[in-house]
């Protein structure tokens, strides 16, 4: 468990899902199945490598007991998870605000609900960044920079704007739903108006961020995948990516229970605890399998990636 002043994580979850309706028309899109597991789990995970591990999970008022159904208090995972409603999606940042309580006057690390990472190394990198002064963004190259938070840098890769769903992208370089920040975060989100969309913006933070000098950004590598899964084309590439990976690597991506077992939250007794409700599925039989690999081999796995939380799924 983290002491005081360690980084804070939320997960948002909240939203309207309105590009998968009818499918979210009754339930949350981030339990929504992507390959083998609903999708929280690949943020959640993501977060766990980070080296996060009290994490806030925002949600519609809705759908919040179905979340907490799924994963309760997170001791199961050696994690501790709080809950929040976001009564109606009034932007990325609001985020920040409902979890003023809990982010007190910590580092946060803020990931969206459908962004799935994926990467040899990824968990390293991602802890590189945890706690640091100022705010941290990554940047990833995409083909439709117009659908997203664009950064743009100069020729020495200075950062020198940042700019929401821009009609004409001054680059490619798309923002991913991954945010670190310093305790500064909630003054600046306190401080901003809603955007023309009725929204607080995070792309306005991560401008406040700029402006003072204190934003930095990583250009994840060609060797990152980054998805995010709001309409139906995306999550079933998604789901696509996540099993044709899994079943030729024979490693599970976004696996929780795994993730939280190779961070040193539970132990090789908690994993099989997890691992048995879950067998008929196949889904027990990976994680059981997991203890039944030799010493050597894990102990191999564990050298290959430095820690035990470096297999980044
Ligand atoms: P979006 O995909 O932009 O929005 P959405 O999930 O409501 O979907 P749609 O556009 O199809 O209606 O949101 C990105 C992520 O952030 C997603 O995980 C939902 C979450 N989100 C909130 O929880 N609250 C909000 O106020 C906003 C804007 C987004």
């Amino acid at each position: 468990m983290q002491t005081r002043n360690g980084v804070k994580g939320i997960v948002l979850a909240g939203g309207t899902g309105s590009r998968l309706w009818p499918v979210t028309t009754a339930v949350s899109k981030q339990l929504m199945p992507i390959f083998d597991k609903p999708m929280i789990y690949y943020p959640l995970s993501t977060l766990v490598m980070a080296g996060v591990r009290e994490i806030l999970i925002i949600t519609t008022p809705r759908d919040r007991q179905q979340f907490e159904r799924l994963l309760g208090d997170g001791s199961r995972f050696g994690l501790r998870l709080d809950y929040a409603s976001q009564p109606t999606p009034a932007g990325i940042a609001e985020a920040l605000l409902l979890g003023e309580t809990f982010i007190d006057d910590s580092p946060v690390a803020l990931i969206l609900g459908d962004n799935i990472f994926h990467g040899v190394g990824l968990g390293r990198q991602l802890s590189r960044h945890r706690g640091r002064d100022g705010a941290h963004l990554f940047a990833y190259p995409v083909g439709n920079p117009e659908a997203y938070g664009v950064v743009e840098f100069d020729a020495t890769g200075r950062v020198i704007s940042i700019e929401e769903k821009p009609a004409a992208p001054r680059s490619r370089y798309a923002v991913p739903g991954l945010y670190f920040y310093d305790h500064k975060v909630v003054d600046i989100v306190r401080d901003l108006k809603p955007s023309d969309r009725g929204e607080l913006e995070i792309t306005a933070v991560n401008a406040a961020y700029l402006a003072a000098g204190e934003l930095t950004v990583t250009v994840l590598d060609r060797g990152t995948a980054w998805l995010d899964t709001g309409t139906f084309t995306s999550m079933v590439q998604a789901s696509e990516y996540v099993r044709v990976m899994e079943e030729r690597q024979g490693l599970k991506i976004g696996c929780l229970e795994e993730a939280a077992w190779r961070a040193g939250l539970i132990d090789d007794q908690q994993l099989a605890a997890l691992a048995d409700p879950l067998v008929p599925s196949g889904y027990g039989i990976y994680l059981r399998n997991l203890l039944e690999w030799t010493p050597a081999h894990r102990g191999d796995v564990r050298v290959l990636t430095g820690q035990r939380a470096d297999i980044d799924h």
